[in-house]
Formats: C-alpha cells, sequence, structure tokens
C-alpha cells in the first residue's frame, strides 16, 4: 500500500506537469455537470462517458480518474461505467458563500495519451437557510412627537441562501402604529425600515412591540423574526392640569398660624421631569404672600399670617403648578375670611364738659362716637351707664351719642359723678369696652350762711376787761370756694338806745366776738343784738343770728343797810320796855345788796353787843329780839353792832350800830314827843309826804307780789329746761336771806319798816330807793317783750 500511494504521488505530480504542458497543445474538453446541494454521497452526478463521448472501455484501459483542483476528493469516477459520483455531500453555502454560480472545477485525467478532461460540476442552492436576525430583540426610541411618515432603521436579516431562496421580504405583526417598507442596498442587501404611520403618545402608549419577520423567497418560504420593542419617548407636551380651575375656603379670621387651609393638586400627564409638579403663588400680592403659603411639592396652602376680616375680607389667590419642563397650569384658590367677634367696640370722644354748673338744666355733658370693627351680629353695640346716676345717654345721629344730665344737680348733696359708659356688642362671646369718666359739679352760690346756733346766749363776768373775747358765732356756708367764704358783721340793733358799737365787736373773719369795754350787771343786766353772716358770692347771701349776751353778776356790791340808817346824825335809838319777853322784836335790820343771786345773799350777825346774850340777831331775818327776859339790872342803854355779809366770794360786809335803850312801861304817849312849833310848821309837808309815801309804797307793794307770783310761774316752766334767769339757782341756804333784786325789800318787812308808827315820828325815816333799776325777775322772758323794762321803771321820791 505505502509504495502504492507513493506511486501515484508520482504520477500525480508528472501528470500534473503534463496537463500544463498537453493543455497548450492538446485541446481540452469538458463537460458540465450540476448537482444540488446537500446531496448524499454517492449520488449520481452524471455519466462521463456519455456526455464526453468516451468509450467505457477507453476509461480502464486509460485509467481515468477524477482530481480537483483544490485536492478534494469531493467526485468519484465508477471507471465501470462511467458515472460520476458524489463522493461527500456537497453544502453550497459552505463552498461559495454567496457568489452565485456555484461551479466547482475537476480534471478527468486519462493516461495513453495523456488528455485532461474539463468537468465543471455547478451545485445548485436549496433553500436549505432561514432569514437569520443577528439581533433577536431590537430597542428603539422614538419621541411621541415624531411627525407621521418618520422613517426609522431597523436591522436587517441574513439569508445564506442565495438567488430565488435569498432574503426577499419583511413583514412585522399587525399594528396601528408602524408598517415596514423593505430597502435594497445599492450591494443587493436588503434592510427594513419602520414607517411611523400614527403619531405616537407617551400618555395613552408608552410602549409596543410587535415581532419582524424576514422572509425568504424559497419554497417553501423559510423565515426569521425579532422582536422589536419601540419606548416611546416622552416629550413635555402636557401642561400640570389643577383638580378644580377653582377652589374656595371659608376660614375664621382668628385661625391659628399654620392652619392648613386647602390642598390644591395638579398632575402633569408627562413622565419623570416632565412630570414633576410644583406649586406656586402666581403674581401675588404683598398681603397674600404675607399672609400665606404654598408647599412646593405638596400643595398645601397654609396660614403664617393672622387675618383681619375688618381689614381684608377674601383673597383671591392664582396658584400655579409648573412642570419640570416649564410648561404650567393655573387655578384660582379664593379664601373668604369669615368674621369672628373679635372687636370690642371702640369710643371715641368728640367733645367733653367735665365741669357743670348745678342747677343747670338738662346739659350736654359729652358727645361720643361708638364703633366696632366686626360686622353683623359681632358689630351691633349697646351703650349704657348705670342707673341710679342722674344722667342719660341719649342717641343722634347714627352712631353718635350723647351724655346728658336728667335733672339740675347739686353740687352740696354729691360734687362728683363717676361715670362708667359701657358699650356691648352683640357677638359671641359679647365684648365690652368702658369709658370712665368723672363729672364734677360747679359750685353756684346757691345757699346761705348758716349759722350754728339760731341764737347765741354769752354770758359774760362783770367788771370784765375791755377786748375781753365772750365767744364766738359761727356759720357755715355749703358751697365751696368764695361762695362759701363767710364774713361776719354786726347788724344794727334793734333798739336805738343801745350802744351795740360801744359794748361788742365781732371778727369779721372768725366770728369771735369781744366786749369793747368794761361791762357793769349793776347797770346792764343783758342786752341783744344780731349778727349777720354773708358769703362773697354774686349775689352773696346772707344770714342772721340773734346773740344775747347776759351779764353775769360779780360780787362788787357790799350789802348796804337801809334800816337802821348809818349816816344820820342822830343815831337810831330803838326803845325796849323792860317788861318785854323773851323774843320781843326789837328791831330788824334792812340790807340789800346791789349784786344779785348768791352776791345777795345776806346774812345777818350779832358782832357786838354791851350786853352779850341780851339780844340775838336772826342770821336770816336781820330781826333783832331779846334773848332773855329783861331785869332790872340790865343796864338801860345798849349797844349793838350787827354785820350784814353776803354770800359772794369772797364775802362783802357791812355793819350797822344799834342803839337801845331799856324803858320802863314803855307806852305811846309816853313818847318823848317832838316841840309842837316844829311839830306843827312840818305837819303839812310831812302830811303830804306820807300820803305820797303810802301810796308808793302799797303800789310797790302790790307790783312785788304780781311780781313774785310771776317768778314763782316762771321758775317752775323754765326749771326743765335750763334756766333763763340770771338769778343763780341752787340750794338756797336757810340762815341766809335773798335779797337779790337789790332793793327788793323783802315785801312783809317793808311794809312793816315804813309803818311802824311806834318808832318816834322824829326818827321815821323815808325810804328812797337807791338802786335806780329794778331786777328783772326773768330776763330771758321779760326782756324780749319789753328790753326796756328795766330801764323805764323805777320811782324817785
Ligand atoms: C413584501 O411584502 C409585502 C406584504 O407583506 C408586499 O406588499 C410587498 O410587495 C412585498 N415586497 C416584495 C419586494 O415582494
Ligand atoms: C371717683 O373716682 C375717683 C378716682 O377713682 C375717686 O377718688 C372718687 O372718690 C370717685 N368718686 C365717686 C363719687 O365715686
Ligand atoms: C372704670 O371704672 C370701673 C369701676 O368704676 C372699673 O372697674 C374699671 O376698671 C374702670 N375702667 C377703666 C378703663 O379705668
Ligand atoms: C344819809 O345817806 C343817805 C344816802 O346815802 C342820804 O340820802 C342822806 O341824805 C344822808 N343823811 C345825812 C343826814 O347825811
Amino acid at each position: 500500500m505505502e509504495n502504492g500511494r507513493a506511486d501515484t504521488l508520482q504520477i500525480r505530480q508528472v501528470l500534473l506537469l503534463f496537463v500544463l504542458l498537453g493543455m497548450s497543445q492538446a485541446g481540452s474538453e469538458s463537460g458540465r455537470f450540476s448537482v444540488a446541494e446537500e446531496m448524499q454521497s454517492g449520488s449520481f452526478v452524471g455519466n462521463l462517458a456519455k456526455d464526453l463521448g468516451l468509450e467505457v472501455g477507453e476509461l480502464v484501459s486509460r485509467g481515468a480518474q477524477v482530481v480537483s483542483n483544490d485536492n478534494k476528493r469531493r467526485l468519484q469516477l465508477d471507471i465501470n461505467n462511467g458515472d460520476l459520483l458524489l463522493s461527500e455531500s456537497l453544502d453550497r453555502e459552505e463552498l461559495c458563500g454567496s457568489t452565485e454560480p456555484c461551479v466547482l472545477h475537476f480534471q478527468v485525467l486519462m493516461k495513453n495519451p495523456l488528455q485532461f478532461l474539463r468537468i465543471e460540476l455547478q451545485v445548485r442552492d436549496i433553500n436549505d437557510h432561514s432569514p437569520v436576525f443577528l439581533e433577536k430583540e431590537m430597542l428603539l426610541e422614538i419621541p411621541e412627537n415624531s411627525p407621521v411618515g418618520a422613517v426609522f432603521l431597523l436591522e436587517s436579516a441574513k439569508d445564506l441562501d442565495v438567488g430565488i431562496n435569498a432574503l426577499k421580504n419583511y413583514t412585522i405583526s399587525p399594528n396601528s402604529y408602524f408598517h415596514i417598507k423593505m430597502r435594497v442596498n445599492p450591494d443587493n442587501r436588503k434592510y427594513p425600515e419602520l414607517v411611523l404611520d400614527k403619531a405616537l403618545d407617551y400618555e395613552e402608549q408608552s410602549e409596543l412591540s410587535f415581532i419582524l419577520t424576514a422572509l425568504d423567497g424559497g419554497t417553501p418560504a423559510r423565515s426569521g423574526t425579532a422582536s422589536v420593542r419601540v419606548v416611546v419617548v416622552d416629550v413635555n407636551d402636557n401642561s400640570p392640569e389643577f383638580e378644580q380651575p377653582f377652589y374656595e375656603v371659608k376660614i375664621p379670621e382668628n385661625s391659628i398660624l399654620g392652619l392648613i387651609i386647602v390642598t390644591v393638586s395638579a398632575w402633569d400627564l408627562d413622565s419623570g421631569k416632565n412630570g414633576e409638579v410644583s406649586y406656586s403663588f402666581s403674581h401675588a400680592s404683598e398681603d397674600i404672600r404675607k399672609t400665606f403659603e404654598i408647599n412646593q411639592k405638596s400643595g398645601e396652602i397654609s396660614l403664617t399670617a393672622s387675618m383681619d376680616f375688618e381689614t381684608i375680607e377674601s383673597y383671591s389667590i392664582i396658584i400655579q403648578a409648573t412642570d419640570g419642563g416649564g410648561l404650567f397650569g393655573k387655578s384660582t384658590v379664593r379664601i373668604q375670611v369669615m368674621d369672628v367677634n373679635d372687636n370690642a367696640p371702640e369710643i371715641a370722644v368728640s367733645s367733653i364738659t367735665s365741669s357743670i354748673p348745678e342747677n343747670l338744666p338738662e346739659t350736654v355733658v359729652m358727645v361720643f362716637s361708638i364703633r366696632d370693627r366686626d360686622s353683623g351680629d359681632n358689630g351691633r353695640m349697646i351703650c349704657s351707664i348705670p342707673e341710679n346716676l342722674p344722667f342719660i345717654v341719649k342717641s343722634s345721629v347714627e352712631n353718635y351719642y350723647t351724655l346728658e344730665t336728667e335733672r339740675m344737680l347739686d353740687r352740696e348733696s354729691q360734687a362728683e359723678y363717676n361715670i362708667t359708659i359701657t358699650v356691648t356688642d352683640l357677638g359671641t362671646p359679647r365684648l365690652k369696652t368702658q369709658h370712665n369718666l368723672t363729672v364734677t359739679v360747679s359750685d353756684v352760690n346757691d345757699n346761705a350762711p348758716a349759722f350754728s346756733q339760731a341764737a347765741y346766749t354769752l354770758r359774760v363776768r362783770e367788771n370784765n376787761s375791755p377786748a375781753l373775747h365772750i365767744g364766738s358765732v359761727s356759720a357755715t356756708d355749703r358751697d365751696s370756694g368764695a361762695n362759701a367764704q363767710v364774713t361776719y358783721s354786726l347788724l344794727p340793733p334793734q333798739d336805738p338806745q343801745l350802744p351795740l358799737a360801744s359794748l361788742v365787736s365781732i371778727n369779721a373773719d372768725t366770728g369771735q366776738l369781744f366786749a369793747l369795754r368794761s361791762l357793769d350787771f349793776e347797770a346792764l343786766r343783758a342786752f341783744e343784738f344780731r349778727v349777720g353772716a354773708a358769703d362773697r358770692g354774686s349775689p352773696a347771701l346772707s344770714s342772721q343770728a340773734l346773740v344775747r349776751v347776759l351779764v353775769v353778776d360779780d360780787n362788787d356790791n357790799a350789802p348796804f343797810v337801809l334800816y337802821p340808817l348809818q349816816n344820820g346824825s342822830a343815831p337810831c335809838t330803838e326803845l325796849v320796855p323792860r317788861a318785854a319777853e323773851a323774843g320781843y322784836l326789837v328791831t330788824k335790820v334792812v340790807a340789800v345788796d346791789g349784786d344779785s343771786g348768791q352776791n345777795a345773799w345776806l346774812s345777818y350777825q350779832l358782832l357786838k353787843a354791851t350786853e352779850p346774850g341780851l339780844f340775838g340777831v336772826w342770821a336770816h331775818s336781820g330781826e333783832v329780839r331779846t334773848a332773855r327776859l329783861l331785869s332790872e339790872r340790865d343796864a338801860v342803854k345798849h349797844r349793838l353792832v350787827v354785820l350784814v355779809k353776803d354770800n359772794g366770794e369772797p364775802p362783802l360786809s357791812a355793819s350797822v350800830t344799834l342803839h337801845v335803850l331799856l324803858v320802863d312801861g314803855f307806852s305811846q304817849p309816853y313818847l318823848p314827843l317832838p316841840d309842837a312849833a316844829a311839830a306843827e310848821a312840818r305837819a303839812d309837808p310831812l302830811t303830804v309826804y306820807l300820803v305820797v309815801a303810802l301810796a308808793s309804797v302799797s303800789s310797790l307793794f302790790l307790783f312785788s307780789v304780781l311780781v313774785f307770783v310771776a317768778v314763782r310761774l316762771c321758775r317752775r316752766s323754765r326749771a326743765a329746761s335750763a334756766g333763763g334767769c340770771s338769778v343763780a339757782e341752787g340750794p338756797f341756804p336757810g340762815h341766809l336771806v335773798d335779797v337779790s333784786g337789790a332793793g327788793t325789800l323783802s315785801h312783809s318787812y317793808q311794809y312793816e319798816v315804813c309803818l311802824r308808827g311806834d318808832s318816834g315820828t322824829g326818827e321815821f325815816k323815808f325810804l328812797k330807793p337807791i338802786i335806780p333799776n329794778l331786777p328783772p325777775q326773768c330776763p330771758g322772758k321779760e326782756s324780749e317783750e319789753n328790753p326796756t323794762f328795766h330801764n323805764s321803771f323805777g320811782f324817785n321820791m
């Protein structure tokens, strides 16, 4: 075998050489055969003998064999019958690729003579390949706004087959957006184009897929597919749109800060940034920006500053939603502020009169206006003042009120009013405002000064020092200021004879009364006058009061002995019969005291006696009586000194000397008579004196009785009500005799003294009243009726 092969190899090389040479020499004949690809090995290709006109034997004899250029044994020759058979299955695509026709060249070598026969074998294509896409999945991104008719390139498919079996057409699964158009390159390559039939809308369909099919022209046709995914690229073709074109909200004005009032929302059909919406206010006023805030992302509108219905009742806010691509939509939010009773009423005073003269009829005190910045019931108001005041509130023109006095005011009863004006609104809760004002009532001179007493009684001790302050009057005036400044004055006395100006003076400012000179009780026991008080108002008002000055007695008068007279040249001598029994009334010492009251209470006592024990003096009566029976041994002449003492402080006294003669058989006829001539000479005038004296004394007695009765009655009636009588009251000491009344003789003795016939006529003396004025027994009463009584009364002898 080895040798065989080596031999054939040698032969071949030789042959090749011959062939090369022979080709040029000997004319070459060729046979053409054709066979379909992919035939099984051994398949019959053609009969060499027949086609080339060779004898079968010749083939064997000449040792015919098939050689190929590439030394591959694809054909084999059956030399017995000259059939060419495939020694292997042929793949046209492998052998020729896309070259068409696919021809294989063979030589048939024969020796003796050497001859080359050319054989061409065409391998025919069969449709044994399907079109194939290199990319099974294709992705196309197409902006949604691409115009209809736009063309997009797709990957082409490959089909290894050629000719009719090659790629023929492309199709896509039916859809409404695209159709396919096949294009042919200059190099005959076929590729598909996608043509847009209908506008894409990302928002409607953001993605679509279809199958691209490539078909070849074989029979049956083969196909290959690929999937095509078209992604629609969003274009910002949609503006954000609000859910509502108009939002309306109502919120109370006192809503808390931070409150979310409303949430707006807008959508955008675009995606990604184009669909991202942010919210903002569009051309908002300063007020809106101050008061509200919008959350850029969430669309929440919140309150950032407090609202005031009274300032702004509603807000209209244009809000804008903007997407990432700059498109925007708008909506309006209307915020209605609801009134809340958050404003108290206000009071504005237009005019005010804070001081009002009293006694004025209805007067306007204040004009004021009220207002409430709320509306509705929250703004309706009621105006009031406390009820117990003499003021009223009147409504005048709209919201204007006046505060007026209801009646005349009286400063003296209330000089000041604190008025609280209350204004309340009708909201819920009710709010109120108060205004306080003080109205003062100014004075008008409507009150006269008033004396503290209608009548003043002043007591002045006699013998006072001049300019002594004896008392005060005072008057008050209920007015104020000058209207209440009181000046005092003395009014002209009713009794024109009373020298008032020289008696008292008054301090015009203080009302103090002064005695101008020393007063003498014995001369003037009492006097009265009127004082006036006037204010300084205009016109001035005045009033008056009565002042009664009582001069109080001082013990400045010693008792004065009326009987027996002391200054007579002939001392008074009493005759006492020796036969007189004990207790015989010798005489009676009569004394008076110019003072009154206690100062005039007199007591008598025996100061000296010639023979003590024989005579006694009754202390309160002044009666001198014998103390025992007289005896013969008693001296004839006795001298008695009787002391008369008043009860003043210190007491004053007087003494009187009595001469007593003890006589035997004392009787009228034995009385020594004055000599007849003298008696005759004096008879006539004496008789006249006697008659006059009798009449006088009788009338005096009668008057005394009357006065006594009057005094009793007066005392009784005045006992309870503070004695107006000048006579001092008090326990009357039993040993004293009251001779108040200066010279009022004790009535019973008066008579006795004057009529004692048993005294010698020569010693009979008439009493001449020494005290010119009789005392007023009840000055409080009588002096008013007859103030000049004591001046006019009296008698002279
Ligand atoms: C390809 O196929 C379509 C229909 O699928 C047809 O309308 C078109 O004419 C065909 N093209 C070719 C070149 O055969
Ligand atoms: C008015 O008010 C003033 C001050 O508050 C007070 O001093 C005065 O006594 C008051 N007057 C009356 C009449 O209430
Ligand atoms: C007004 O007066 C009343 C009492 O009279 C008092 O309660 C109130 O506080 C006063 N108001 C003002 C504003 O002074
Ligand atoms: C005695 O005194 C009285 C009164 O003082 C007087 O009137 C009278 O004349 C006097 N008699 C004599 C004698 O002096």
